[in-house]
């Protein structure tokens, strides 16, 4: 099956000459897939080229998706839904607030209907999607469930797709540092460009992020990787992945500060100040070339609880 076009690729790679000076490398490229295009940007588009070509084929009426509150992939998949004429479910795990804010303004903008757990673990709120898919068959409809931050080993070539627009900006590129939430980004990147040229770091959305990698990876095609050569960092999620760590408030000061480019608190700030501990600590060398993907997620930092202390000194 071929992936519906939803984006504008290649999307750019920059060198971030002050940002690089300023954490210790003689050189850093940032991958822009924040100007991915459809809706705000972000990496989930990639993913949703091939989860909404499946939608298309199995003749969908209504993607059903889920993710937390201020979800990027909820928004992007509203946003994908309105682009190819399908309606949107977004089934988002914890309470309604009072007013909407972030990513929640603009899922109501591309009309997606919004469904909200409450307290729930995730096979509660898995079991909310599934009722939410069955409403729309009642209903009519014929739905299609995206899973759970738009990721499973098939979205996951989104992000081969993206290693061979790397390969060919920056041959010869030795790492890359990319958030993990629900690891498909990740998984695309090492099956593309192998396990010894990606660096993930964890923000703490899923319970066992090394045993979800392994599962995503298992499942595409023809990807032979070592375990033991996956590096998936689990020293930025600190007090847990809402919470905003100081490297990661330090992250977003930085580069806005160097290069004017904004981060979000839950999942890029994450990952660049995992990239920032690597150069430190002399895992990442400074003549290595190496790349930081931006992965958007810009609209987040509107909604998240710490936002009026994000600015404190
Ligand atoms: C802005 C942003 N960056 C990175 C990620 C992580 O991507 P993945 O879920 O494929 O690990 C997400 C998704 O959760 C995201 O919204």
């Amino acid at each position: 099956m071929r992936p519906v076009v939803l984006g504008s690729w290649p999307t750019p790679l920059e060198p971030a000459p002050r940002l690089a000076a300023a954490v210790g490398l003689a050189a850093l490229w940032v991958k822009r897939d924040d100007l991915s295009g459809l809706g705000g940007g972000g990496n989930k588009v990639r993913k949703l080229q091939y989860t909404c070509a499946q939608a298309l084929a199995a003749g969908a009426t209504t993607v059903v998706t889920s993710g937390g509150p201020q979800s990027n992939h909820a928004r992007l998949t509203a946003a994908a839904a309105a682009r190819l004429g399908l309606r949107s479910v977004l089934v988002l795990h914890g309470e309604e607030p009072e007013v909407p804010a972030g990513n929640l303004v603009l899922d109501l903008l591309a009309g997606a209907r919004l469904v909200w757990t409450g307290p729930a673990t995730a096979e509660q709120a898995r079991l909310e999607v599934e009722r939410q898919a069955e409403k729309v068959r009642r209903d009519g409809g014929i739905p299609h469930v995206i899973p759970y931050g738009g990721s499973n080993s098939y979205a996951a070539q989104g992000y081969v797709d993206c290693s061979g627009e790397l390969l060919a900006q920056l041959p010869g590129l030795d790492h890359v540092i990319v958030a993990f939430g629900s690891g498909a980004t990740m998984a695309g990147l090492v099956a593309g460009l192998g396990a010894d040229r990606v660096i993930g770091i964890d923000t703490g959305a899923v319970a066992d992020p090394d045993a979800r990698l392994s599962e995503l990876l298992d499942g595409m095609p023809d990807v032979r990787v070592r375990r033991a050569d996956l590096q998936l960092d689990g020293g930025q999620v600190g007090a847990g992945y809402a919470a905003v760590t100081p490297a990661a408030r330090e992250a977003m000061r930085l580069a806005a500060r160097t290069e004017g480019i904004f981060l979000d608190p839950t999942y890029t700030a994450r990952a660049l100040a995992g990239l920032i501990a690597r150069v430190a600590g002399g895992g990442i060398k400074r003549e290595d070339r190496t790349v930081f993907l931006h992965t958007g997620g810009l609209p987040g930092l509107f909604g998240h609880p710490e936002l009026p202390r994000l600015t404190d000194p």
